[in-house]
């Protein structure tokens, strides 16, 4: 597996000096710019939408990772792809409310690198079914909607099984990553980490950054 991918999130950042966050993260060593993009109905929060996108893409070159918490993600994923997302991924979950196919396909045709995600209650045997047709699997390390919650350990055997089935494609975890919880998901085969507390709530975000980069257990070293 090569490089590690940092990927900050940016739901945990200060909003009124966004820019100024953009900027800083990058600075540090970010790879990509992680978008949790949430509507109040497939989880239970709001977040923000395609114009925030659009403002992020205008602050830094880095990839945008965009996380879509939404129900019927296949209506709005152009406007996604308007605002200069490199990178669109989808929920696996009937209450997503999509067709998981047509939405993948969509994705792809509009030259978007294709993700598709799965809740902790979520059964592995959902995304098997596609794991030839994607680009990355994101294995989420909590129940979505907010940050700051506690990372699921007991999420690592879908890791493991992923990476078993795929030794190509992205695997990125989301939820309660930090310095701890970075190595034992790279040891069983992730190779993104989204992280939103542990950076952006952080003194020095290069430190943070290299700490999830640098973990003893993480051989693929940056
Ligand atoms: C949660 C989001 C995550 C979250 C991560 O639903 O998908 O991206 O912002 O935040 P931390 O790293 O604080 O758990
Ligand atoms: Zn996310």
């Amino acid at each position: 597996m090569g490089k590690v991918i940092i990927a900050p999130s940016i739901l945990a950042a200060d909003f009124s000096r966004l820019a100024q966050e953009i900027h800083r993260v990058e600075a540090a060593g970010a790879d990509w710019i992680h978008c949790d993009i949430m509507d109040g109905h497939f989880v239970d929060n709001i977040s923000f939408g395609p114009e925030i996108v659009t403002i992020v893409r205008g602050l830094t070159g880095l990839p945008l990772d965009v996380h879509l918490m939404i129900e019927h993600a296949d209506h709005y994923v152009p406007r996604f792809v308007k605002a200069g997302a490199n990178s669109i991924t989808v929920h696996v979950e009937p209450g997503a409310k999509h067709d998981v196919w047509k939405t993948l396909h969509q994705i792809r045709d509009a030259g978007c690198h294709v993700g598709l995600t799965l809740n902790p209650e979520t059964s592995f045997d959902l995304v098997e079914p596609f794991m030839e047709k994607i680009d990355m699997l994101l294995v989420m390390t909590v129940h979505p909607g907010f940050g700051g919650q506690s990372f699921r350990a007991d999420q690592m055997q879908k890791v493991k099984r992923a990476r078993s089935l795929n030794g190509k494609i992205d695997i990125e975890v989301d939820g309660g990553i930090n310095a701890d919880t970075a190595g034992v998901s790279i040891e069983n085969g992730a190779n993104v980490l989204v992280a939103g507390t542990s950076i952006f709530h952080a003194k020095d975000y290069a430190k943070a950054i290299r700490e999830l980069r640098g973990h003893p257990g993480n051989r693929a070293k940056g």
